[in-house]
């Protein structure tokens, strides 16, 4: 793979032209919503929305959010700027099809909103951006889920405001342009992708996370170290075929800006993941910099895209059995997002070490500046991996969420229908590279 480090192009490459006559992309494409960052930024809500001219706004979030009194305290701050608001607290943790259209038919029944306030993870997030799709475009929500699933129509228009306010330090869905849900008939997780999803602003403030559970704290914070892992490490954008302008997609690959916030929020990691998940309730500092590695690492997989770990994650997550984790609702089973896309990092990292060593090394010696070096490079980075998710408490391996090797077969054709994800992927990945990755992450140490 050619990557940014490389001094000046070829005559050749200057003109796109490969060896092999194909045209290679030129152009790479970056995207992110304005930030307000900082302790306090979420009491200039009301502030912030008044801007768009908006007069009735509905803040969404889940159950376990609402307990905390931060959605109701967003919408007193919209009525201090005049703007009719209504909390609607029936989010989903990990949302599905059917939670979604719960969420999407009690907007319409009790609309029209002009805007929309998300407060709480990626479930709450996630869940507002598909009210706004559907309640500012119309239609069904199978339209626009993603193909084969759905039937991936372009939204047609603009959607209305949407500030998105994290209280959890991992998915970075208030900076990317897409929503993921779980759809239950066909138990498989997937998304809809869109640069009109995109928040209008994420509001992040450090000290809205200060009361998540250390088992959340570490799930979300490995959802962070895998978006900057798999961003970094991801097929360069110029090693593609040129697209054209219509053709344009979302995840454009490895690129020289989102390598900046990736790299960024690996140093933030190093320093501060182990301290928020040990002494979260009363270390700002931590909890700081970790909201603020989740954002980063937003701005850069959300242009760049993830792949392995993250396409395991989709069948791991949508075939759960029993597990139920600690420091989550115990009212059904699931996988956390954060720990379903940690469980077979180390491995699938293994297996892509040959596409860039230096990546993988420059990401180790990011996320753990003061590691051993070892004789055998390929192993820098899972061994600093395993290192970080037994100090965090991970589960360890696929087999500790409740599947065996004989489990195995059932989960790669889940992986195998992420091709967007895979298509990512620093090197080509085939069906047996998947069962191989699965079965060695059966047991992680
Ligand atoms: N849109 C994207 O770009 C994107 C990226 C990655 C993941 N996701 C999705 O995001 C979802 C996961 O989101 P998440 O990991 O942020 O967690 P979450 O939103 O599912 O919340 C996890 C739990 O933490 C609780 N919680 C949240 N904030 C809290 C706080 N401040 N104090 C105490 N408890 C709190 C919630 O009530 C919930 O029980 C998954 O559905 C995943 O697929 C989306
Ligand atoms: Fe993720």
């Amino acid at each position: 793979m050619s990557s940014g480090d490389d001094s000046g192009p070829t005559s050749s490459e200057a003109s796109g032209e490969t060896a092999a006559g194909t045209v290679e992309e030129t152009v790479f494409t970056w995207g992110a919503p304005p930030l307000k960052f900082g302790a306090g930024a979420s009491d200039e809500i009301g502030f912030d929305m008044s801007q768009y001219g908006v007069e009735r706004v509905l803040v969404l979030t889940d159950p376990g959010v609402a307990a905390l009194g931060i959605p109701q305290r967003v919408a007193e701050n919209l009525k201090r700027y005049g703007i009719e608001a209504a909390v609607f607290d029936g989010v989903h943790v990990e949302p599905s099809d059917a939670s979604f259209a719960a969420a999407v038919d009690h907007a319409r029944e009790s609309g029209p909103w002009d805007g929309f306030v998300a407060v709480g993870g990626g479930s709450a997030i996630d869940t507002a951006k598909a009210v706004d799709l559907l309640t500012s475009c119309g239609g069904e929500l199978m339209d626009y889920v993603n193909k084969p699933v759905g039937r991936g129509v372009v939204p047609p228009g603009p959607l209305k405001p949407l500030v998105a306010v994290p209280t959890t330090a991992g998915t970075g869905a208030e900076s990317t342009a897409m929503c993921v849900l779980d759809v239950l008939s066909m138990k498989v997780k997937t998304g809809i992708s869109h640069w009109r999803l995109r928040p209008a602003l994420a509001v992040v403030d450090p000290l809205l996370t200060m009361s998540l559970p250390p088992e959340v704290t570490a799930s979300a914070g490995m959802d962070i170290v895998c978006h900057a892992l798999e961003s970094y490490t991801a097929g360069w954008y110029g090693d593609s075929a040129r697209h054209r302008p219509e053709e344009r997609v979302t995840y454009c690959g490895s690129n020289p800006v989102s390598d900046l916030w990736c790299e960024k929020a690996m140093d933030l990691i190093a320093k501060s993941f182990r301290r928020a998940v040990h002494h979260g309730a009363e270390d700002v500092e931590a909890r700081t910099d970790m909201l603020m590695a989740a954002t980063f690492a937003g701005m850069g997989f959300g242009n760049s895209g993830v792949h392995i770990p993250h396409a395991n994650a989709y069948p791991i997550a949508g075939m759960v059995k029993d597990y139920r984790p600690a420091g989550y609702p115990q009212d059904e089973p699931m996988v956390p997002h954060g720990q379903s896309v940690s469980l077979t990092a180390p491995e699938a990292f293994r297996f892509s070490f040959s596409s860039a060593p230096e990546r993988h090394l420059r990401a180790a010696s990011l996320l753990a500046p003061d590691a051993e070096r070892l004789s055998d490079p390929s192993e820098q980075l899972p061994r600093v991996l395993v290192g970080l998710m037994r100090d965090i408490g991970i589960p360890n391996g696929i087999g500790a969420v409740g599947y065996g090797e004989s489990d195995v077969p059932d989960l790669v054709p889940g992986t195998m229908k992420q091709q967007r994800l895979l298509t990512t992927c620093p090197k080509p990945v085939n069906e047996e590279d998947i069962e191989r990755i699965l079965l060695n992450s059966v047991q992680n140490w």
